[in-house]
């Protein structure tokens, strides 16, 4: 609806040259501190799919885990962190994918999500699309499936959702 889509464009801040020149970073902080908006998105995402629908919540390090416990909770689902190379202690399937310069690996815990899981990747922003990509390459390595992407928002312009075939990303808010 559009009066979440603009508390949300309201409550996010653009930092410019963050974390490095030429990067526009999207602040969502203050939007997580009013009660009322953190209530707001996580129902927004949460009430797209039914309850009892969804086995399992992966959020993506480290906003979507802000954001996916909550909405695994309203799911009646399992929470599972996507992190960073290197955080995770377990067997890790991984996967990677290019930045600007260089490049970022991402992982999950190989026994996290169990064949014919059924999965929703969560997270803050739809950039580029490589952290997107990246995640469902985990579930499918796993064997899941990808019942859902969900982010806060999308940066329609860098089109993102042109790097994910198989699923169809949704987004509360599209810049
Ligand atoms: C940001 C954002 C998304 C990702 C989107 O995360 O939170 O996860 O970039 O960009 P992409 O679509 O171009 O991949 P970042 O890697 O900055 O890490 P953080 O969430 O840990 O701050
Ligand atoms: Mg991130």
């Amino acid at each position: 609806p559009a009066d979440l889509e603009s508390r949300i464009t309201s409550g996010m801040r653009d930092v410019p040259d963050f974390p490095k020149e030429g990067v526009v970073f999207k602040d969502i902080t203050p939007l997580l501190a009013d009660p009322e908006s953190l209530r707001a998105v996580v129902a927004g995402i949460a009430g797209r799919y039914a309850r009892g629908s969804v086995d399992a919540v992966l959020g993506l390090e480290a906003r979507g885990f802000i954001l996916g416990a909550p909405i695994a909770l309203e799911l009646g689902a399992g929470f599972v962190p996507v992190r960073k190379a290197g955080k995770l202690p377990r067997e890790t399937h991984r996967a990677s994918y290019d930045l600007e310069y260089g490049s970022e690996t991402i992982e999950m815990h190989a026994d996290a999500v169990g064949p014919g899981s059924r999965v929703l990747i969560v997270d803050d922003v739809l950039a580029t699309g490589g952290t997107a990509r990246a995640a469902v390459e985990l579930v499918d390595k796993a064997g899941g499936t990808v019942v859902g992407f969900s982010v806060l928002v999308e940066l329609g312009f860098l089109q993102g959702r042109r790097k994910l075939t198989d699923v169809e990303p949704h987004a509360l808010a599209v810049l």
